[in-house]
């Protein structure tokens, strides 16, 4: 490919022509051909109308391939330098064929199958025509009221790292080379998005900077380390400094520590927010705050390109950070091939799957992601029985969550044809049971129509249950398919309960007086709080929302041709009052030894337990493993010879299955108090009936590093508890190794 000289182009581009590169607008502003269609557009963003569209870096969200090829030519044809515009878009964990939501594909602690799901989501986007997606959400979240959990890997630090990796890996392909078929990726939304006080989007972030390092940081810079393309800002502050102005964050973090010299974009409007944190007092100065943190592309508004020419006129802004920014614009558009083809992946595309081999590939995944979190032996399902299904997730296509907008919905595949392909008619019978929601208009979304009833109309809720009752008095089990609308979790989804909806639970308690083994299937994007319903079931199975193919799955589990395997990469709390909750927690000085209040004076509440309903690292499966025989290769070991650790995991059962085997270490004394324990890494162990293995992990130097008050990185001599586990509440398998 012929390289062409950035500076040389650099050199030939007026201020206003750099600017543009700088700047991103949605699809209305390049509608082919109609220059005068931008005047309403510009004018509804604050754009003069001198503002040539034609200068502009990058279009955001253009929703599909016929339209970025019109964009792009009518683009070219009008462009001076004929610098073409990059595509950016929303696939988060899905185009047209959709994965099961971020937070269900790390419960597989299956990073390969991760991958290979981030390459088939990379083949068909290249293939319309997209350049950069905005993905993966690399937040960390801890605490479920924050709606936008279903697009995160989850609570801990391990398991973030794995899940960068294999995105990064996934949607960048080999070495990151952006070779045909792939995908420039931006990770978000840097920093600590998903830490918000009291789980409300947007809100203030204020954390110690050793958590912000130790705990924060690590998903990011794996990303990073992979190669990852593009930054984008978070819309909150983090220790009262607003991401987006943030030099501290972006200047020193990012760009010097992290050794980031790719493009960071902001979160939308992310910009003209600084004025409302209050940091600054008018747009002049956000554009002069922003560019001095190195934010190179503003996403949608006019705060860029009305005040960075002015800014330089006015010698408030030095033009060597405009030229910064727009050569790492222009580099992007490079390394993704741009320059010598504006049309990439449109012309010549990449060969994708067949739809029979894509729906393999996710399927692969899909197997391991619903998480069994109770069973009393009613499942797998007898399919000789009589199934009443029932609830409104039953019959749903298109379970994809808030961000999977290019998904096609008629290629999914719901709970009730999936189910149908073990039962008999006979033995099959549903009725939809409830609404979820009685009420959608509380959610805030409006449509085109301007009519929330029309998109989620509401039924009778009493002829719903009527219905309902009458199909499962005639029946030997009821499998409710039932769970949060979509539009619960999300973006600007933060919720103070967490039960599941009203009428369903109303549903599920005159159900159960028929006293028949009920069994739940559970979609959400969030782990939920299930204390008042799961007495109720036999079995719960906890699905998520499970994308295309995820239905096949669970109908594979439900009746025993696939056993799950998925293990919860959340907590789930028993009591709203818990959150947030997670397992790796801090020590305190006055542990709770039990659940009474003989121990008042323990760090404990008085009403509930400490323990959550489910912890991280549990799922269920219908074989019996047992881990035992735990040991090390050396129990005294300096930094150059670490030690192996291993178990031996023994398959009780005539069933095969797969295990998640978890390693977990606790640095017993240090110099600042380290949590109870960590993760640090995991094997997926595949085995057959009755089958004995001896599983072992080599230890890292890293997994034993921590940060101190000082902020230095490093490990301590001394003894480290290490257990092998099923899951995080059993650490009692372990050994006791000392670092010399
Ligand atoms: C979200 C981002 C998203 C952007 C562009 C924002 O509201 O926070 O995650 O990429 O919109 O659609």
């Amino acid at each position: 490919m012929e390289k062409i000289n950035l500076q040389s182009l650099l050199k030939q581009m007026s201020i206003e022509e750099k600017v543009g590169q700088l700047v991103q607008l949605p699809t209305e502003f390049f509608k082919a051909g109609e220059t005068t269609e931008t005047t309403g557009p510009l004018e509804k963003l604050g754009l003069s109308k001198d503002y040539n569209v034609f200068n502009t870096g990058s279009a955001l969200n253009v929703t599909n391939a016929k339209l970025i090829k019109e964009i792009q030519s009518n683009f070219l044809a009008n462009s001076k330098h004929k610098i073409p515009l990059l595509f950016m878009a929303d696939i988060i964990y899905g185009n047209k064929t959709v994965m099961p939501i971020p937070l269900a594909q790390s419960c597989s602690f299956d990073f390969e199958a991760i991958k290979d799901c981030a390459s088939l989501i990379a083949a068909e986007s290249y293939n319309d025509g997209y350049h950069v997606t905005f993905s993966p959400m690399l937040d960390i979240v801890r605490d479920p009221r924050w709606g936008r959990v279903m697009e995160s890997f989850g609570e801990d630090v391990y398991v973030g790292k794995q899940f960068a990796k294999a995105m990064i890996q996934g949607f960048q392909g080999e070495n990151s080379k952006l070779s045909s078929g792939h995908l420039a990726a931006c990770l978000k939304h840097f920093a600590c998005y998903g830490a918000p006080l009291a789980g409300r989007d947007y809100g203030a972030v204020d954390l110690s900077l050793q958590q912000f390092y130790e705990v924060h940081l690590p998903a990011y810079k794996a990303a990073l380390d992979n190669g990852c393309k593009m930054v984008m800002t978070s819309f909150n502050t983090i220790n009262g400094v607003p991401a987006t102005g943030n030099k501290w964050l972006n200047r020193k973090v990012l760009r010097k520590e992290l050794n980031f010299d790719g493009v960071l974009i902001t979160d939308y409007a992310a910009i003209k927010e600084l004025v409302v944190h209050g940091v600054v007092a008018d747009e002049y100065e956000a554009a002069k705050l922003a560019m001095e943190c190195g934010v190179d592309i503003d996403m949608k508004t006019a705060v860029f390109a009305n005040n960075i020419e002015k800014l330089i006129a006015n010698e408030d802004l030095n033009i060597d950070l405009l030229d910064e920014a727009v050569l790492r614009v222009l580099r992007l558009k490079e390394e993704l091939g741009l320059f010598s083809n504006p049309y990439r992946g449109l012309e010549k595309p990449v060969s994708e799957q067949s739809v029979e081999d894509k729906k393999e590939t996710v399927l692969n995944l899909a197997r391991k992601t619903s998480v069994l979190l109770k069973n009393n032996g009613i499942l797998p399902l007898d399919t000789k029985k009589k199934i009443a299904l029932i609830g409104p997730h039953a019959e749903l296509k298109g379970q994809f969550g808030m961000w999977a907008f290019l998904g096609e919905r008629e290629l999914s595949v719901d709970l009730k044809s999936a189910l149908e392909k073990y039962f008999t008619a006979d033995k099959l019978s549903y009725a939809e049971g409830s609404n979820i929601l009685l009420d959608y208009s509380n959610l805030g979304f409006s449509t085109n129509a301007g009519d929330i009833s029309k998109l989620f109309p509401v039924k009778n809720q009493e002829d719903l249950e009527k219905e309902a009752l009458a199909v499962a008095q005639n029946s030997d089990i009821i499998v409710l398919a039932i769970g949060e609308s979509m539009m619960e979790s999300g973006e600007a989804a933060s919720k103070t309960d967490l039960r599941l909806s009203q009428p369903q639970r109303n549903l599920i308690k005159k159900l159960a007086k028929l006293n028949k083994p009920m069994v739940a299937l559970i979609y959400a994007g969030r782990p939920l709080l299930l204390s008042d319903i799961e007495e109720y079931f036999a079995a719960i199975l906890y699905t998520w929302f499970p994308g295309t193919y995820g239905n096949i799955a669970n109908a594979e589990i439900l009746v025993g041709e696939c056993n799950p395997s998925g293990k919860l990469s959340m907590t789930f709390p028993k009591n709203m009052g818990q959150i947030p909750i997670h397992y790796a927690t801090y020590r305190s000085g006055r542990p709770i030894i039990a659940d009474d209040v003989a121990y008042r004076f323990t760090s404990r509440y008085l009403d509930c337990s400490n323990a959550p309903l489910y912890p991280f690292g549990y799922g269920l499966n219908y074989s019996n493993f047992e881990i035992t025989n735990i040991k090390s290769n050396k129990y005294e070991f300096t930094k150059d010879s670490l030690p192996i650790i291993s178990a031996t995991i023994t398959n009780n059962s005539d069933i095969e299955g797969c295990e998640v085997v978890q390693l977990y270490i606790k640095d017993d004394v240090a110099s600042i108090s380290r949590p109870i324990s960590e993760l640090k890494a995991t094997q997926r162990v595949q085995m057959a009936a009755w089958q004995s293995k001896t599983v072992e992990f080599k230890l890292e130097i890293e997994d034993l590093k921590f940060y101190n008050n000082e902020l230095d990185y490093n490990s301590e001599p001394g003894t480290f508890t290490v257990s092998i586990s099923n899951c995080s509440n059993d650490l009692e398998n372990h050994v006791i190794i000392k670092l010399l």
